[in-house]
């Protein structure tokens, strides 16, 4: 079995907040986004991956290398202009070959492995099988229409949705759908679109098997759906995963998992409420209040301040007194505040941004 990360397309709803590299990079409890797939994919027991790239493919293949460090065999494949989800399939199709293959849309995140979408598969061999979820904005997904067991239709991003379950973006096919991938025509937003080749396979009589997912899933499409994809990790988290390096003054009041990274300095008069995470060589000076559900990336400097519920990324610095809440902060920011009394501050600010309060 093989495995195809789908990392193309532009970014358009985090692009003009300009995040230098691709979306995919953006952490999640400091790992870039596309590294929980990449891990569950090796988990799975599945070695040869390829990571299909757009135009914006700055910083993943200098990242990922050959995958080694994934315990991967990772290839590339580039699609230049994102013209759809079964146009990567198309684009990959020489790597594929006729093996089974596990898709994986790269700015999704699925709490639970791939183990039993891998068993599932092994044990009927349909022609797909395809993961499903209940959400509350059904129009924003595909949408699969199900009989008990039968699937009744499938609709991408559906006006007048008929039902609520949704395609989540992790799929499972065998070789069956590539002549029906070869014969897409672009559908009305110019796209090859995988849900009309998978309801292509069900009209045609293929087996496609709907498969319920346990736990969360979150496709981090919106800066608001990666603060709550940060705070569904930080909170599914193994405790082991909350390394304690750096060093931690005794005055410092810490409750909770928090994870402290490589040469960090926590001041005293310091209170951090896990699950929080703080990567390598950050400075949290006296004063500063953070988290739950905060992730700091590499190098940050806080000041006096208060980070809640948000994501703060490598080298940016805080210089308080402000309050932060529900924020995406880019790379390199700084934010002042020259005021006594503090600000109250809920923003996304892209790379290098400046803010003086
Ligand atoms: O997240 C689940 C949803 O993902 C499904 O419910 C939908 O049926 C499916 O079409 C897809 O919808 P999105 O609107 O979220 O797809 P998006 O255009 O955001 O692309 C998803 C990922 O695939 C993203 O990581 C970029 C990558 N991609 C996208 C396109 C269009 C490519 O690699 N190549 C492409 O041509």
């Amino acid at each position: 079995m093989k495995g195809l990360v789908l990392a193309g397309g532009y970014g358009t709803r985090l692009r003009p907040l300009t995040f230098t590299g691709n979306k995919h990079m953006i952490p999640v409890a400091n790992q870039p986004i596309l590294f929980y797939s990449l891990k569950q994919l090796a988990r799975a027991g599945i070695r040869d991956v390829a990571l299909v790239l757009g135009p914006l493919h700055e910083t993943i293949q200098e990242t990922v290398r050959d995958g080694s460090a994934f315990g991967l065999r990772v290839s590339y494949v580039h699609q230049g202009d994102p013209r759809g989800l079964a146009h990567a399939v198309l684009c990959a199709r020489e790597f594929l070959g006729d093996d089974p293959f596990v898709m994986y849309l790269g700015d999704n995140l699925l709490q639970e492995g791939l183990e039993r979408f891998v068993d599932l598969y092994q044990r009927e061999h349909p022609s797909a099988v395809v993961g499903v979820t209940p959400v509350s904005q059904p129009s924003h997904y595909g949408i699969i229409e199900l009989d008990g067991e039968a699937i009744v239709s499938i609709e991408e991003k559906p006006a007048h949705p008929r039902s609520n379950l949704a395609l989540i973006g992790v799929y499972l096919f065998g070789p069956d759908i590539h002549p029906v991938v070869a014969d897409l025509k672009p559908s009305r937003r110019g796209e090859l679109e995988i849900t009309e080749a998978i309801w292509k396979l069900v009209r045609s009589g293929h087996r496609v098997l709907p498969h319920p997912v346990r736990g969360w899933w979150k496709d981090t499409g919106r800066p608001e759906d990666l603060l709550e994809a940060n705070e569904l990790v930080l909170t599914t988290m193994p405790s082991e995963a909350f390394a304690h390096h750096g060093t931690v003054s005794r005055e410092a009041s810490l409750t909770g998992l928090v994870g402290i990274g490589q040469g960090t300095v926590i001041e005293n008069d310091v209170e951090i409420s896990g699950p929080v995470v703080i990567g390598a060589g950050a400075h949290i000076a006296a004063g500063s209040r953070i988290g739950p559900s905060t992730a700091l990336g590499d190098g940050v400097v806080l000041h006096g301040a208060e980070v809640r519920r948000s994501i703060v990324l490598e080298g940016s610095h805080i210089t308080g007194p402000v309050r932060i809440v529900d924020s995406l902060i880019g790379r390199n920011v700084e934010i002042r505040c020259g005021s006594q009394s503090p600000q109250d501050l809920r923003v996304t600010l892209g790379d290098a941004a400046r803010v003086q309060l």
